[in-house]
């Protein structure tokens, strides 16, 4: 049984220590700062943005887990030992997500934007309230958490269609796949959420251009951008600008390409758009460690690691 290595920035590495130390005290447990012990014991790494180089400085890895499902805070390591790079896919992450994303939605298509504005007013005044059913939402990526998002969104009663590599199918959601029908799903869509990965194929993807192919003319009022997925897919002054042409009429954003949102950037003050802090689905390490645990010991009792990563397509 070798050591497990939790190498950690970014993130408080305390409650995933001692909740490791809880739930499997037979194992030899390590925080990476605090003192790594021998580097050859290390058969697994648990990490959350990892330093660049750190993890091919232990030989016996085996496996090396991503605290998040995402997995480009660790692909970015151009010195990466060439073993499986396993995310997390469990359901208090996406309940989190579908959390989020039906909220944003919402609050667009309820306009509580403008009913919050009228309130520091003390304005009284209704506006129009087109019933979901008119209104198209399309979600950038069906993957685990795009596919629970989307799949919320219809029972809301959303029209719901997906865009992503491969074709899926999912009742009552139309499947749009691959770069050529990408036009086709921008030109349905009014509030477009984007929960695709960041890899090469996907940088700077939520650009000016793209924002104009939306549909802006349909029940919602405008189009709307939620982008859950990273930062390194959007250019914030893209987003900007087409906030002040009007191919968008508001966004939400979670993520940015440099993290925290610099004080400086116009975002922050821009009254169509609502930040948050990266937040849309907190790692927990209550429900996460033991998820991790799981894996390690169905990987040593010889059955496969499950959500293991493609490192050719980034994701
Ligand atoms: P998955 O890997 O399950 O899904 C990714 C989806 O993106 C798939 O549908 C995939 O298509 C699609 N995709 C990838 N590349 C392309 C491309 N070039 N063109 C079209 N579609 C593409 O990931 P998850 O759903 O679990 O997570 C998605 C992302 O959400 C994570 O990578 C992470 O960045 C982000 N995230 C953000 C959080 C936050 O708090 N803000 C929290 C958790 C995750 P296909 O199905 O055909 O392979
Ligand atoms: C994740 C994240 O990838 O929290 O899980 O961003």
């Amino acid at each position: 049984m070798g050591a497990i290595l939790l190498a950690i920035t970014g993130l408080d590495p305390k409650p995933w220590y001692d909740r490791f130390r809880l739930l499997a005290p037979h194992r030899d447990v390590r925080l990476w700062g605090g003192g790594a012990g021998d580097a050859a014991e290390v058969s697994y790494a648990c990490v959350w943005q990892p330093p660049p180089g750190l993890l091919a400085g232990f030989p016996h890895l085996r496996a090396i887990f991503s605290l998040g499902a995402g997995v480009d805070h660790v692909t970015q390591d151009p010195h990466l030992p060439p073993v499986p790079i396993v995310r997390i896919v469990d359901p208090d992450l996406t309940m989190r997500m579908s959390e989020y994303v039906a909220l944003h939605v919402l609050m667009h298509h309820r306009r509580q934007r403008l009913y919050d504005a009228q309130q520091r007013q003390r304005v009284w005044h209704e506006h129009e309230q087109p019933v979901a059913g008119m209104v198209a939402v399309g979600v950038m990526g069906l993957g685990v958490l795009g596919c629970d998002a989307a799949t919320v969104l219809r029972r809301l009663g959303f029209r719901v269609a997906g865009w992503s590599r491969t074709p899926k199918e999912l009742p009552g959601i139309e499947s749009f796949y691959g770069a050529e029908r990408l036009d086709a799903f921008l030109r349905r869509t009014e509030i477009l959420v984007c929960l695709l990965p960041a890899t090469p194929a996907t940088a700077g993807i939520l650009n000016l251009e793209l924002f104009r192919r939306l549909e802006r003319d349909g029940a919602a009022g405008g189009a709307y951008l939620i982008n859950v997925g990273r930062g390194a897919l959007q250019v914030d002054a893209d987003i900007i600008a087409a906030l002040e042409e009007g191919s968008l009429a508001g966004a939400t954003l979670d993520v940015f390409p440099t993290e925290p949102l610099p004080a400086t950037s116009p975002l922050w003050t821009h009254p169509k758009v609502t930040i948050t802090p990266h937040s849309a689905a907190a790692s927990d390490s209550r429900a996460l460690v033991a998820n991790i645990l799981r894996q390690i010991e169905r990987f040593e009792a010889g059955l496969p690691l499950e959500h293991v990563i493609d490192r050719s397509a980034g994701y």
